[in-house]
């Protein structure tokens, strides 16, 4: 198809998810020009896209989302954005929300508005989280989020992407800004910052340490591959329709106890090695997406997320990429370490 875009500004390009969508979409639209604007914090990696740092239709800008200079002038040359940059990790938001707050929400402000001085967007695309909906009960397993469901976040991450989420869409209704809004569940697979569950679980194990599993475990949650993720994402992007919110989803429900069974069984390990630890305070039960709208309007469904095949080519990821991983433990936020009595990792 042909892209609406020519030149498309992603923003936390250096993170999990941007990484691996610049990587995807230079493979999908070898015609896009991609200029990724990131601040390299703890999350920010130039190694996750060492393999296109040369590549002459990609261009890196070591900057802020809150600088609106920096921003103004990468804008220039840009018709689509889509905005990644975001503090992500629910732990590190109970620990301080400060920065979340900070670039979350004054983040996506700042964006916006140059986005609509600069007046040649003609496409944007707010990059969320199921999170915002907030909770459902373990007892209604029929019960999933949809579109319509009222925003109710209940941690201090999914708060500020709720925020970012509705300025978004105020943007669209206010000024005529071309925004879409996505929401999607968990995602897994290679380049994730090793302090998300699956990462933290799986190179502690290749550690020979303990994983430290919150609470009763029966916490649900959706998992969905990373490129199954991109893959909706450039649907928004090209044929999304403004004003609109598109959920993203896996269909791919586990609790976090089963989650660990089967990493332990993949990995050949013994359930000795959970460590059930203190509970997240505020810790969301379940989340499970109705994603039909994107699959009945823009005709996408994932393809990439089957278990356990999916989760064993993750794994295997993070055991042929130990250089990539290990320096990276040392920053990793262990919730553990600040609530059990046990001290964190055995
Ligand atoms: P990540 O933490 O791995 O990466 C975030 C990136 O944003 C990093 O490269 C970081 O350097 C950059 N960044 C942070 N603050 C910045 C700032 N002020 N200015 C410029 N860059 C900044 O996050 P991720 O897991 O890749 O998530 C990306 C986006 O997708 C986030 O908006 C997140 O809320 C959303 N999301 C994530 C998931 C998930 O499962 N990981 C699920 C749904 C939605
Ligand atoms: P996480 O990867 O932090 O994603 P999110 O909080 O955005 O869903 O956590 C996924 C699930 O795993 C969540 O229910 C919390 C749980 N969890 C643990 O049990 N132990 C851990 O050390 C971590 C980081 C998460």
């Amino acid at each position: 198809m042909t892209s609406p875009s020519q030149h498309l500004l992603v923003t936390g390009g250096a993170g999990f998810i941007g990484s691996n969508f610049i990587r995807f979409v230079m493979e999908q639209r070898p015609g896009l020009q991609i200029t990724n604007l990131d601040a390299l914090t703890y999350a920010g990696n130039p190694a996750n896209l060492a393999d296109i740092e040369s590549d002459e239709r990609y261009q890196f800008v070591h900057a802020d989302v809150r600088d609106r200079d920096a921003v103004s002038d990468v804008l220039r040359n840009c018709d689509a954005v889509v905005h990644f940059a975001a503090e992500s990790h629910v732990d590190r938001s109970i620990h301080d929300s400060g920065p979340f707050l900070s670039t979350n929400v004054i983040g996506t402000q700042v964006l916006l508005d140059a986005c609509r001085d600069a007046g040649n967007i003609n496409r944007f695309v707010q990059v969320g989280t199921d999170e915002v909906y907030g909770s459902l009960p373990l007892d209604c397993p029929d019960l999933a989020f949809t579109e319509s469901t009222p925003v109710q976040p209940n941690s201090p991450y999914a708060s500020s992407k709720a925020a970012a989420d509705l300025l978004a869409l105020s943007y669209h209704h206010t000024f005529d800004m071309p925004v879409m809004v996505t929401r999607c569940s968990n995602n897994f697979g290679p380049y994730q910052y090793p302090e998300k569950v699956i990462p933290l679980f799986v190179t502690n194990l290749l550690d020979g340490r303990k994983v430290p599993l919150y609470g009763d475990g029966l916490n649900v949650r959706d998992w969905l591959h990373v490129t199954d993720h991109c893959e909706a994402v450039l649907a928004v992007l090209e044929s999304g329709r403004p004003g609109q919110v598109y959920n993203i989803g896996g269909n791919n429900e586990q609790s976090n106890r089963e989650l660990t069974h089967m990493i332990l069984e993949l990995m050949g390990c013994g359930r000795d090695m959970i460590e059930q630890v203190a509970d997240r305070p505020g810790h969301d039960r379940r989340y499970a997406i109705d994603a039909r709208r994107i699959r009945d309007e823009l005709g996408w469904s994932p393809s990439r997320s089957q278990w356990p095949d999916a989760l064993e080519e993750t794994i295997q990821w993070y055991r042929e990429n130990e250089d990539w991983w290990r320096p990276l433990k040392a920053n990793a936020f262990n919730a553990t370490m600040l609530t059990s009595k046990s001290g964190g990792d055995s």
